[in-house]
């Protein structure tokens, strides 16, 4: 009797917890002062990935430069790595901090396979599991890299996720994440993401009509999802969203049309990992994590 309720509760369990744990939230985090704190984000239990953004300056041979908006200035010493014991803290509630690169604004590009060499041991020396005197946010070792690349040469990419992948430790997996745009293949990272070595790709369905939700039209994304999930060889697919209407210049979703219409189709694919959001910002702003969370 004993053994048939634990193995009744047991089924109880699984069950409660395969859906409840359908997918997360990814969250941009660092291109505005107002924001609040990575450790606040954090503390709202919302977001199961947080994407600090950017390091906007690397590779043909430059210096490498964050920026963090108004939160710290990386290139004063010791000016960011406050957020270090914050990382730790969001890493210690099981959410996975990653260093997005690239970005709309900034100066980057791989000038060669070398080149991409020298900018994933950077990465790794500069936030990763590396050793730096120089490691702008601190001693924390950040679950990996996401690639944000949407200007300069479309070259390399494929290599550099290929130097960080192989850093990869029994243990201590280095993530690959990247955000292409919708339309398929990315300039940027199509190459790469054929690789199959990124963990989590969150798609820009924004900005783009022609894959996105336009005018209260959900085919398009849907069409598009379909194509990502069945075409591109990514483990975990997120769809990626502005969190308010001002967060983008097209492609924000009512709350109401994502969490009826869109996540119960989406969600129906194995590949699916959960909704990106762009950005904190907006999101504190909006309340948007707030409204699908419990439907994500
Ligand atoms: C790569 O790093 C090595 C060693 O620091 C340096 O000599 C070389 O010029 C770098 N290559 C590029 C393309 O920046
Ligand atoms: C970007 O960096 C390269 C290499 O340092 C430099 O030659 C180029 O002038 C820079 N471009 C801009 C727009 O700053
Ligand atoms: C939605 O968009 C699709 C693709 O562009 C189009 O074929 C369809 O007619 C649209 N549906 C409505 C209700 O406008």
């Amino acid at each position: 009797m004993a053994n048939k309720c634990n193995a009744i509760l047991s089924l109880l369990l699984l069950l409660l917890v395969g859906t409840s744990h359908g997918g997360g939230i990814a969250i941009y985090w660092g291109q505005n002062g107002n924001e609040g704190t990575l450790s606040q984000a954090c503390a709202t239990a919302k977001y199961s990935h947080v994407n600090i953004a950017f390091l906007n300056n690397f590779g043909n041979g430059q210096t490498p430069q964050m920026n963090l908006a108004g939160h710290c200035n990386p290139s004063i010493l010791n000016s960011c790595t406050k957020f270090s014991a914050e990382i730790k803290d969001c890493q210690s509630k099981g959410i996975k901090v990653l260093l997005s690169i690239g970005g709309g604004i900034g100066n980057y590009s791989l000038s060669s396979i070398e080149d991409a060499r020298n900018v994933s041991k950077f990465l790794w020396n500069t936030f990763l599991g590396g050793k730096s005197p120089s490691r702008p946010l601190g001693d924390a070792v950040l679950d990996g890299v996401d690639f944000d690349i949407e200007l300069g040469s479309t070259a390399n990419w494929e290599h550099l996720a290929r130097f960080l992948k192989a850093y990869s430790r029994r243990g201590r997996e280095v993530y690959l994440a990247a955000a292409p745009q919708c339309p398929i293949p990315d300039r940027f990272l199509g190459t790469a993401l054929n690789t199959g070595l990124f963990d989590f790709v969150w798609v820009q369905f924004y900005n783009n009509p022609p894959c996105s939700y336009a005018n209260g039209n959900i085919t398009n994304l849907l069409n598009s999802w379909s194509r990502w999930t069945n075409t591109v060889p990514a483990t975990n697919i997120f769809l990626g969203l502005p969190a308010a209407p001002a967060a983008a210049g097209s492609g924000y979703i009512p709350p109401d049309v994502l969490t009826n219409q869109i996540l119960p189709e989406i969600k129906k694919s194995p590949k699916y990992g959960g909704v990106m959001l762009w950005s904190r910002f907006y999101d504190v702003k909006n309340g948007y994590s707030d409204s699908i969370v419990n439907s994500v």
